[in-house]
Protein backbone atom coordinates (compact mmCIF):
# COMPACT_ATOMS: atom_id res chain seq x y z
CA UNK A 1 0.00 0.00 0.00
CA UNK A 2 1.28 3.61 -1.15
CA UNK A 3 1.82 5.83 2.12
CA UNK A 4 2.51 9.74 2.46
CA UNK A 5 5.66 9.12 5.05
CA UNK A 6 6.60 13.11 6.47
CA UNK A 7 10.55 13.29 5.97
CA UNK A 8 11.02 16.60 7.10
CA UNK A 9 9.55 19.63 8.75
CA UNK A 10 10.24 23.29 9.16
CA UNK A 11 9.35 26.01 10.85
CA UNK A 12 9.39 30.07 10.64
CA UNK A 13 8.22 32.82 13.49
CA UNK A 14 8.89 36.08 12.67
CA UNK A 15 11.19 38.02 14.83
CA UNK A 16 9.30 40.46 16.13
CA UNK A 17 8.02 39.13 19.93
CA UNK A 18 5.06 40.84 21.48
CA UNK A 19 4.78 40.31 25.16
CA UNK A 20 1.07 40.39 27.24
CA UNK A 21 2.94 43.46 29.34
CA UNK A 22 3.12 44.92 26.03
CA UNK A 23 -0.62 44.18 25.26
CA UNK A 24 -1.62 44.92 28.67
CA UNK A 25 -0.73 49.06 27.19
CA UNK A 26 -2.49 48.77 24.13
CA UNK A 27 -6.04 47.54 25.50
CA UNK A 28 -7.54 46.69 28.90
CA UNK A 29 -5.81 43.29 30.02
CA UNK A 30 -3.20 41.75 32.34
CA UNK A 31 -0.44 39.56 32.02
CA UNK A 32 -2.97 37.53 34.57
CA UNK A 33 -5.97 37.46 32.81
CA UNK A 34 -4.23 35.90 29.45
CA UNK A 35 -2.10 33.81 30.97
CA UNK A 36 -4.88 32.19 33.42
CA UNK A 37 -7.87 32.63 30.34
CA UNK A 38 -5.11 30.84 27.51
CA UNK A 39 -2.24 29.92 28.73
CA UNK A 40 -0.64 32.49 26.39
CA UNK A 41 2.54 34.78 27.11
CA UNK A 42 4.07 36.00 23.97
CA UNK A 43 3.14 35.69 20.88
CA UNK A 44 5.32 36.64 17.37
CA UNK A 45 4.03 39.79 14.78
CA UNK A 46 5.42 39.43 11.26
CA UNK A 47 7.02 42.82 9.97
CA UNK A 48 4.88 45.10 7.89
CA UNK A 49 6.92 43.94 5.12
CA UNK A 50 6.40 40.39 5.34
CA UNK A 51 3.86 38.23 4.12
CA UNK A 52 2.09 34.97 4.32
CA UNK A 53 3.90 33.83 1.63
CA UNK A 54 7.34 34.90 2.74
CA UNK A 55 7.07 33.36 6.46
CA UNK A 56 6.06 30.34 4.21
CA UNK A 57 8.81 30.23 1.98
CA UNK A 58 11.00 30.10 5.08
CA UNK A 59 9.65 27.26 6.62
CA UNK A 60 9.37 25.62 2.95
CA UNK A 61 13.14 26.13 2.43
CA UNK A 62 13.84 24.84 6.68
CA UNK A 63 11.73 21.32 5.51
CA UNK A 64 14.02 21.19 2.15
CA UNK A 65 16.95 21.30 3.84
CA UNK A 66 16.05 18.84 6.56
CA UNK A 67 14.97 16.53 3.16
CA UNK A 68 17.98 17.22 1.46
CA UNK A 69 15.73 17.87 -1.29
CA UNK A 70 15.61 20.14 -3.85
CA UNK A 71 12.72 22.49 -4.57
CA UNK A 72 12.08 20.98 -8.53
CA UNK A 73 12.19 17.42 -6.45
CA UNK A 74 8.69 18.72 -5.28
CA UNK A 75 5.46 17.87 -7.24
CA UNK A 76 2.65 19.71 -5.32
CA UNK A 77 2.53 22.74 -2.71
CA UNK A 78 -0.55 22.64 -0.33
CA UNK A 79 -0.56 25.64 1.53
CA UNK A 80 -2.78 25.98 4.02
CA UNK A 81 -4.21 29.76 5.05
CA UNK A 82 -6.84 32.14 6.22
CA UNK A 83 -4.66 35.11 5.41
CA UNK A 84 -3.55 34.80 1.63
CA UNK A 85 -1.09 37.36 0.25
CA UNK A 86 -3.86 38.23 -2.25
CA UNK A 87 -7.14 37.36 -2.55
CA UNK A 88 -5.87 35.42 -5.86
CA UNK A 89 -3.34 34.17 -6.87
CA UNK A 90 -2.98 31.23 -4.26
CA UNK A 91 -0.20 31.77 -1.99
CA UNK A 92 0.88 28.61 -2.51
CA UNK A 93 2.27 29.86 -5.94
CA UNK A 94 3.82 32.68 -4.48
CA UNK A 95 6.04 30.27 -2.67
CA UNK A 96 6.61 28.12 -5.67
CA UNK A 97 7.91 30.88 -7.05
CA UNK A 98 10.24 32.16 -4.18
CA UNK A 99 11.63 28.63 -3.64
CA UNK A 100 12.54 28.95 -7.40
CA UNK A 101 10.24 25.70 -8.10
CA UNK A 102 9.81 25.48 -12.31
CA UNK A 103 7.44 22.73 -12.42
CA UNK A 104 4.19 20.41 -10.44
CA UNK A 105 1.49 22.61 -9.12
CA UNK A 106 0.37 24.43 -5.96
CA UNK A 107 -2.69 25.77 -4.20
CA UNK A 108 -4.55 26.95 -1.49
CA UNK A 109 -6.72 25.14 1.18
CA UNK A 110 -9.20 27.45 3.24
CA UNK A 111 -9.98 25.77 6.83
CA UNK A 112 -9.21 28.30 9.23
CA UNK A 113 -7.24 27.22 12.16
CA UNK A 114 -8.30 23.43 10.80
CA UNK A 115 -6.14 24.12 7.41
CA UNK A 116 -3.07 22.18 7.72
CA UNK A 117 -5.41 19.34 8.88
CA UNK A 118 -7.25 19.58 5.78
CA UNK A 119 -3.77 20.28 3.36
CA UNK A 120 -2.25 17.37 5.08
CA UNK A 121 -5.28 14.81 4.10
CA UNK A 122 -5.51 16.78 0.22
CA UNK A 123 -2.07 16.15 -0.06
CA UNK A 124 -1.49 12.57 1.06
CA UNK A 125 -5.00 11.60 -1.00
CA UNK A 126 -3.01 13.19 -4.14
CA UNK A 127 0.19 10.95 -2.73
CA UNK A 128 -1.43 8.06 -2.41
CA UNK A 129 -3.44 7.96 -5.66
CA UNK A 130 0.03 8.00 -7.59
CA UNK A 131 -0.77 11.70 -8.94
CA UNK A 132 2.13 13.17 -6.48
CA UNK A 133 5.51 11.59 -5.74
CA UNK A 134 6.53 14.00 -2.96
CA UNK A 135 4.52 16.95 -1.69
CA UNK A 136 5.41 19.95 0.36
CA UNK A 137 2.62 20.57 2.85
CA UNK A 138 2.66 24.08 4.50
CA UNK A 139 0.36 26.25 7.43
CA UNK A 140 0.97 30.45 7.04
CA UNK A 141 -0.72 32.70 8.53
CA UNK A 142 -0.45 36.56 9.32
CA UNK A 143 -3.06 36.71 11.79
CA UNK A 144 -2.15 39.97 12.87
CA UNK A 145 -3.57 41.20 9.84
CA UNK A 146 -6.84 40.71 10.52
CA UNK A 147 -7.43 41.14 14.18
CA UNK A 148 -9.04 44.08 15.49
CA UNK A 149 -6.50 45.83 17.99
CA UNK A 150 -8.93 47.18 20.01
CA UNK A 151 -10.82 44.14 20.89
CA UNK A 152 -9.57 42.91 23.68
CA UNK A 153 -11.81 39.24 23.78
CA UNK A 154 -9.75 38.37 20.45
CA UNK A 155 -6.22 40.46 19.92
CA UNK A 156 -4.69 38.78 22.37
CA UNK A 157 -4.72 34.97 21.37
CA UNK A 158 -3.74 35.19 17.83
CA UNK A 159 -0.43 35.44 15.99
CA UNK A 160 2.12 34.80 12.83
CA UNK A 161 3.85 32.15 11.95
CA UNK A 162 4.66 29.21 9.71
CA UNK A 163 5.10 25.19 9.54
CA UNK A 164 6.04 22.90 6.58
CA UNK A 165 6.05 19.39 6.20
CA UNK A 166 7.68 17.37 3.23
CA UNK A 167 5.51 13.85 2.69
CA UNK A 168 7.43 11.22 0.39
CA UNK A 169 5.43 8.27 -1.05
CA UNK A 170 6.82 4.58 0.43
CA UNK A 171 5.46 1.56 0.17
CA UNK A 172 4.11 0.40 3.40
CA UNK A 173 2.20 -3.12 4.35
CA UNK A 174 -1.24 -1.21 5.20
CA UNK A 175 -0.76 -1.50 8.42
CA UNK A 176 -1.08 0.38 11.58
CA UNK A 177 2.66 -0.57 11.84
CA UNK A 178 3.43 1.39 8.66
CA UNK A 179 5.36 4.58 8.46
CA UNK A 180 3.18 7.89 7.20
CA UNK A 181 0.12 9.07 7.43
CA UNK A 182 -2.26 5.96 8.86
CA UNK A 183 -5.86 7.64 8.68
CA UNK A 184 -7.37 11.43 8.57
CA UNK A 185 -10.51 12.73 9.38
CA UNK A 186 -12.33 15.27 8.67
CA UNK A 187 -14.91 17.37 9.34
CA UNK A 188 -16.99 20.60 9.21
CA UNK A 189 -20.25 22.47 10.33
CA UNK A 190 -21.76 25.80 8.30
CA UNK A 191 -24.50 26.29 10.82
CA UNK A 192 -21.83 27.44 13.41
CA UNK A 193 -20.77 30.51 10.81
CA UNK A 194 -21.38 33.57 13.66
CA UNK A 195 -19.11 31.63 16.12
CA UNK A 196 -16.04 32.19 14.71
CA UNK A 197 -15.94 34.16 11.17
CA UNK A 198 -13.90 37.74 9.49
CA UNK A 199 -16.42 40.17 8.76
CA UNK A 200 -15.15 40.99 5.47
CA UNK A 201 -14.34 39.60 2.22
CA UNK A 202 -13.84 40.19 -1.53
CA UNK A 203 -17.68 39.22 -2.28
CA UNK A 204 -19.77 40.66 0.58
CA UNK A 205 -17.74 43.87 1.70
CA UNK A 206 -15.07 44.61 -0.70
CA UNK A 207 -13.00 44.41 2.38
CA UNK A 208 -10.85 42.62 4.49
CA UNK A 209 -12.42 42.64 7.80
CA UNK A 210 -12.04 41.52 11.08
CA UNK A 211 -11.86 38.40 13.21
CA UNK A 212 -14.95 37.36 15.18
CA UNK A 213 -15.61 35.21 18.06
CA UNK A 214 -17.78 34.19 20.50
CA UNK A 215 -14.87 32.24 22.52
CA UNK A 216 -17.09 30.58 25.22
CA UNK A 217 -19.41 29.16 22.51
CA UNK A 218 -16.30 27.79 20.60
CA UNK A 219 -14.82 26.76 23.98
CA UNK A 220 -17.08 24.54 24.49
CA UNK A 221 -17.83 23.01 21.28
CA UNK A 222 -14.00 22.39 21.06
CA UNK A 223 -13.39 20.07 23.39
CA UNK A 224 -15.98 17.76 22.68
CA UNK A 225 -15.46 18.56 18.52
CA UNK A 226 -11.65 17.43 19.05
CA UNK A 227 -12.32 14.32 21.25
CA UNK A 228 -14.54 13.08 19.15
CA UNK A 229 -12.31 13.14 16.07
CA UNK A 230 -9.71 11.57 17.60
CA UNK A 231 -11.57 8.34 18.90
CA UNK A 232 -12.74 8.49 15.10
CA UNK A 233 -8.92 7.59 13.82
CA UNK A 234 -8.32 5.13 16.60
CA UNK A 235 -11.31 3.50 15.66
CA UNK A 236 -10.58 3.84 11.96
CA UNK A 237 -6.92 1.61 12.92
CA UNK A 238 -7.63 -0.62 15.87
CA UNK A 239 -5.10 1.53 18.38
CA UNK A 240 -6.30 3.28 21.63
CA UNK A 241 -5.14 5.99 22.89
CA UNK A 242 -3.24 4.20 25.06
CA UNK A 243 -0.82 3.80 22.07
CA UNK A 244 -0.39 7.35 21.10
CA UNK A 245 3.45 8.54 22.24
CA UNK A 246 2.62 12.21 20.93
CA UNK A 247 -0.29 14.50 20.88
CA UNK A 248 0.13 17.72 18.68
CA UNK A 249 -2.96 19.75 18.53
CA UNK A 250 -3.94 22.96 17.11
CA UNK A 251 -2.29 25.58 19.59
CA UNK A 252 -5.74 27.87 20.52
CA UNK A 253 -5.77 27.50 24.20
CA UNK A 254 -4.11 25.36 26.78
CA UNK A 255 -7.23 25.29 28.54
CA UNK A 256 -8.47 23.31 25.61
CA UNK A 257 -5.99 21.26 25.20
CA UNK A 258 -5.24 20.23 29.15
CA UNK A 259 -9.22 19.51 28.22
CA UNK A 260 -9.08 17.32 25.31
CA UNK A 261 -6.12 15.63 26.79
CA UNK A 262 -7.86 14.88 30.09
CA UNK A 263 -11.10 13.38 28.08
CA UNK A 264 -8.61 11.25 26.15
CA UNK A 265 -6.89 10.07 29.04
CA UNK A 266 -3.35 11.44 28.01
CA UNK A 267 -0.42 11.69 29.88
CA UNK A 268 -0.06 15.63 29.76
CA UNK A 269 4.10 14.75 29.30
CA UNK A 270 2.55 13.85 25.91
CA UNK A 271 1.22 16.56 24.85
CA UNK A 272 3.59 19.07 22.69
CA UNK A 273 2.87 22.39 23.87
CA UNK A 274 3.75 25.81 22.16
CA UNK A 275 0.73 27.89 22.94
CA UNK A 276 2.70 29.99 25.39
CA UNK A 277 4.98 31.13 23.26
CA UNK A 278 3.39 30.87 19.70
CA UNK A 279 -0.15 32.05 20.67
CA UNK A 280 -2.60 30.80 18.23
CA UNK A 281 -1.73 30.70 14.60
CA UNK A 282 -4.51 29.22 13.11
CA UNK A 283 -2.64 27.23 10.25
CA UNK A 284 0.48 27.34 11.23
CA UNK A 285 0.08 25.95 14.58
CA UNK A 286 0.71 22.40 14.54
CA UNK A 287 3.07 22.26 11.99
CA UNK A 288 5.16 24.76 14.87
CA UNK A 289 4.54 22.20 16.97
CA UNK A 290 5.27 19.67 15.00
CA UNK A 291 8.40 21.17 14.04
CA UNK A 292 9.91 22.10 17.81
CA UNK A 293 9.01 18.87 19.11
CA UNK A 294 11.40 16.61 15.85
CA UNK A 295 14.14 19.33 15.98
CA UNK A 296 14.38 18.92 20.04
CA UNK A 297 14.49 15.22 19.65
CA UNK A 298 11.29 14.42 21.34
CA UNK A 299 9.22 12.87 18.36
CA UNK A 300 11.34 9.62 17.54
CA UNK A 301 11.28 7.38 14.32
CA UNK A 302 8.20 4.93 15.25
CA UNK A 303 6.41 6.54 17.25
CA UNK A 304 2.43 7.07 17.19
CA UNK A 305 1.59 10.70 16.60
CA UNK A 306 -2.15 12.24 16.94
CA UNK A 307 -2.58 15.88 15.16
CA UNK A 308 -5.70 17.13 15.65
CA UNK A 309 -7.33 21.07 15.30
CA UNK A 310 -10.63 22.89 15.36
CA UNK A 311 -11.26 26.37 13.73
CA UNK A 312 -13.91 28.42 11.52
CA UNK A 313 -16.38 27.34 9.84
CA UNK A 314 -16.77 25.27 11.99
CA UNK A 315 -14.21 23.13 10.62
CA UNK A 316 -12.03 19.75 12.84
CA UNK A 317 -10.22 16.85 11.91
CA UNK A 318 -7.77 14.72 12.90
CA UNK A 319 -4.57 12.52 11.44
CA UNK A 320 -2.60 9.66 12.54
CA UNK A 321 1.16 9.53 11.68
CA UNK A 322 3.41 6.56 12.47
CA UNK A 323 6.97 9.00 12.53
N1 LIG B 1 -8.44 40.80 29.34
C1 LIG B 1 -9.19 40.97 30.44
N2 LIG B 1 -10.50 40.64 30.49
C2 LIG B 1 -11.05 40.11 29.38
C3 LIG B 1 -10.32 39.92 28.21
C4 LIG B 1 -8.95 40.29 28.22
N3 LIG B 1 -8.16 40.13 27.15
N4 LIG B 1 -11.13 39.37 27.28
C5 LIG B 1 -12.33 39.23 27.85
N5 LIG B 1 -12.30 39.68 29.12
C6 LIG B 1 -13.38 39.70 30.09
C7 LIG B 1 -14.73 39.63 29.47
O1 LIG B 1 -15.15 40.90 29.03
C8 LIG B 1 -15.56 39.09 30.59
O2 LIG B 1 -15.89 40.12 31.45
P1 LIG B 1 -17.34 40.21 32.14
O3 LIG B 1 -17.44 38.96 32.96
O4 LIG B 1 -17.26 41.47 32.92
O5 LIG B 1 -18.32 40.25 30.99
C9 LIG B 1 -14.61 38.16 31.34
O6 LIG B 1 -13.28 38.54 30.91
C10 LIG B 1 -14.83 36.70 31.01
O7 LIG B 1 -14.94 36.54 29.61
P2 LIG B 1 -15.23 35.17 28.94
O8 LIG B 1 -15.29 35.35 27.46
O9 LIG B 1 -16.38 34.50 29.60
O10 LIG B 1 -13.91 34.40 29.36
P3 LIG B 1 -13.52 32.90 29.12
O11 LIG B 1 -13.15 32.27 30.37
O12 LIG B 1 -14.51 32.20 28.24
O13 LIG B 1 -12.18 33.06 28.29
C11 LIG B 1 -11.45 32.89 25.99
C12 LIG B 1 -12.19 33.73 27.04
C13 LIG B 1 -9.98 32.83 26.37
C14 LIG B 1 -11.62 33.55 24.64
C15 LIG B 1 -12.03 31.47 25.99
O14 LIG B 1 -13.43 31.52 25.87
C16 LIG B 1 -11.49 30.66 24.87
O15 LIG B 1 -10.33 30.29 24.90
N6 LIG B 1 -12.32 30.27 23.91
C17 LIG B 1 -11.86 29.52 22.78
C18 LIG B 1 -11.48 30.48 21.75
C19 LIG B 1 -10.41 29.98 20.89
O16 LIG B 1 -9.45 29.37 21.31
N7 LIG B 1 -10.53 30.30 19.64
C20 LIG B 1 -9.53 29.99 18.72
C21 LIG B 1 -10.08 29.73 17.42
S1 LIG B 1 -10.96 28.26 17.39
C22 LIG B 1 -9.90 27.23 17.80
O17 LIG B 1 -8.79 27.38 17.38
C23 LIG B 1 -10.28 26.14 18.65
Amino acid sequence: MRRSVITATGSYLPERILTNDELSKMVDTTDEWIVARSGITQRHIAADDELTSDLATHAAKAALEMAGLKPDDIDLIVLATATPDETFPATATVVQKNLGMTRGFAFDIQAVCTGFLYALATADNFVKSGQATRALVIGAETFSRILDWEDRTTCVLFADGAGAVILEAEDGEGTSDDRGILTSHLHSDGEKHDLLYVDGGPSSTQTTGYLRMEGREVFRHAVNNLASVVHEAMEATGLTTDDIDWLVPHQANKRIIDGTGRKLKLDPEKVVLTVDKHGNTSAASVPLALDEAVRDGRIKRGQLLLLEAMGGGFTWGSALVRW
